[in-house]
């Protein structure tokens, strides 16, 4: 059993596919962390043209989607698994941030993302939804790259997916904000543009003190 499997809603599957094969997302799954799931919303479509959007009541720019297919293809998942829980990526969700990502990754469970696409979506689909996420203050063509850095953010702080245990260790201790001091690698001199001596003292102790002075904050 996963830790947490997201099955995600989408009409471009394609779109969203290729970043979760690469990567730590692949080796998440290949290592049976996390768990990818597709649902073609289009399945779902009505009449011969597999129709999912429709214009809105009252008038107004723009199709949005219907409720038909967005609750058959819920209920589709639910059937097989009712304890599923339902993401709606909108901008007019709470906004996303570390805090956020970390508690997800605590919990185990089914996760559905549901991307809407075209200019929006019905209101009644709220009925559904569990949790509306925004990425941020401004407005995207869909629900595909929100469903993306939600995957992302929640499955690399799953146990066993990052590769350092350090790198989890200091996730781990930080109030979810903490933005990492500045990393170097070799060389120690690159074009004149030198590391800190600090970094090279193997003065350990230093070493905490210096990264802990250096470490900022999101705003
Ligand atoms: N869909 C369109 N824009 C979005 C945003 N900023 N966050 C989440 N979902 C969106």
């Amino acid at each position: 059993m996963p830790k947490i499997k997201f099955t995600i809603i989408t009409l471009f599957r394609e779109a969203i596919e290729p970043y979760l094969k690469a990567s730590m997302m692949w080796k998440a799954a290949d290592k049976g962390i996390v768990e990818f799931d597709f649902v073609n919303l289009r399945e779902f479509g009505l009449g011969p043209h597999k129709s999912v959007d429709d214009t809105p009541y009252g008038g107004g720019d723009g199709m949005l989607l219907r409720c038909e297919p967005v609750f058959a293809a819920i209920e589709s998942v639910k059937q097989r698994d009712p304890e599923a829980k339902v993401i709606l990526p909108t901008p007019a969700g709470e906004t996303w941030n570390q805090n956020m990502a970390q508690d997800f990754s605590k919990q185990s469970g089914h996760y559905i993302i549901l991307c809407p696409h075209y200019e929006g979506y019905d209101e009644r689909i709220l009925t559904l939804v569990d949790y509306k996420i925004s990425l941020g203050h401004y407005v995207l063509t869909g629900g595909e790259l929100p469903a993306l850095i939600i995957v992302d953010s929640i499955t690399r702080l799953l146990p066993g997916v990052l590769g350092g245990e350090t790198s989890a260790a200091i996730e781990s201790f930080s109030d979810g904000d903490n933005i990492e001091y500045p990393q170097y690698t070799k060389p120690a001199d690159f074009r004149g543009m030198k590391v800190p001596d600090i970094l090279l003292s193997g003065n350990h102790g230093e070493i905490a003190r210096w990264r802990e002075e250096h470490s900022g904050h999101a705003n």
